[in-house]
């Protein structure tokens, strides 16, 4: 009954989604922070009749509304079902085994080894540092790459690579062997490589309107990099789904990017609240690695990180635990309300 295929095939795991609303979610890194206001407005008003045709399989208007917002060209935007439907189409779109191997950091999101089974690209890993950063000198100089992806900040790690050490990354690369940046995090305090997309052609931004903009549910993403990537992401889309983006959606990115102001302000109770979570754990000896994202990974040294969130959960609490050697140790909290975090810290005291 089963293609081979299928049968051989390890899914990635996604966070627990809980249909009840009994538990405080810091566990998949969504924004604890409705989208603005701005979207109730436009769907007490949108006007249904719309919905009977396609959407538009170039997704014009959004396209132009990030170029505008990003100061790039429309032809440098691509737009897909989630972030995740872009890196599918541009693993599919820039990686094969006849071309060499993927090199990517040994942790990190788990989404990538699994898009490799799927597509049939060689990966290799590459070892963070002992203080969990990408290490950069690992991935130069490596003939059998074709090429990187990485998330800046990574994921689960939270840590930012500057932006002068993917330029070195950058420089080591030929223009035919592309590098992914997923900055699926970077509004949340990192330098966007944005501006480096006209000096180096083989660079592909990926971003996400599900973690700053409060729209995981739309399921919008979209990359940023020379016409030439972006005309490739369009005929691996073609020749899979014409419409990946429907109508309502492609509306509400629109409306979330016009809001800056609305924005801004999430942004900013974010990163407050993440600094100070990372400094209460700290003050209590837990080790706590320095995030530039909206989810800190910490540890507290001498408990087992399945214990941490087991307890937690009981608790009525959801974090993320990685069952992986090297990481096992600590857990991925999300940055919740101040209100969240406030409970989150108080159980935290009462248990450990
Ligand atoms: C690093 C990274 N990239 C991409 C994604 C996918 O985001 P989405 O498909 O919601 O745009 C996630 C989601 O958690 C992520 O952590």
């Amino acid at each position: 009954m089963f293609s081979k295929r299928m049968k051989n095939l390890v899914p990635y795991i996604p966070g627990e989604q809980p249909q009840d609303q009994k538990y405080i979610k810091l566990n998949t890194n969504e924004n604890p922070y409705p989208p603005t206001p701005r979207i109730d407005k436009f769907l007490q008003t949108f006007n249904t009749e719309k919905l009977r045709l396609y959407p538009d399989p170039t997704f014009s208007e959004l396209r132009k509304t990030i170029a505008k917002k990003y100061g790039v060209k429309k032809d440098q935007i691509f737009i897909g079902n989630g972030s995740d439907e872009v890196l599918a189409f541009s693993f599919y779109a820039f990686f094969d085994k006849s071309r060499g191997t993927l090199m990517f950091p040994e942790f990190t999101y788990s989404f990538y080894p699994v898009y490799c089974d799927f597509l049939d690209i060689n990966y290799q890993t590459i070892p963070l540092t002992s203080d969990f950063n990408i290490n950069i000198k690992r991935f130069l100089n490596n003939t059998e790459s074709c090429g990187i992806i990485l998330p800046n900040p990574n994921a689960p790690t939270g840590i930012l690579l500057p932006l002068k050490e993917l330029t070195t990354l950058l420089n080591s690369y030929s223009d035919n062997r592309v590098v992914i940046v997923d900055e699926a995090y970077i509004d949340f305090g990192g330098d966007s490589a944005i501006s480096l997309i006209d000096k180096y052609q083989n660079l592909l931004i990926i971003r996400t309107f599900s973690k700053s903009m409060s729209l995981a549910g739309i399921r919008i993403g979209f990359a940023i990099g020379d016409k030439a990537l972006i005309n490739a992401l369009f005929i691996v889309k073609d020749s899979f789904n014409s419409y990946p983006a429907n109508t309502l959606s492609l509306e509400i990115a629109k409306i979330a990017i016009s809001d800056v102001k609305y924005f801004n302000s999430v942004i900013e109770n974010i990163i407050k609240t993440r600094e100070k979570l990372s400094a209460t754990l700290k003050s209590i000896g837990w080790n706590v690695l320095p995030s530039k994202a909206n989810f800190i990974f910490a540890e507290k040294p001498g408990i087992a990180g399945e214990k941490i969130y087991l307890t937690l959960k009981k608790k009525g609490i959801l974090v993320r635990y990685f069952n992986k050697p090297g990481i096992n140790n600590f857990i991925r909290i999300t940055i919740g309300t101040e209100s969240e975090i406030n409970i989150f810290i108080k159980e935290i005291k009462a248990c450990f």
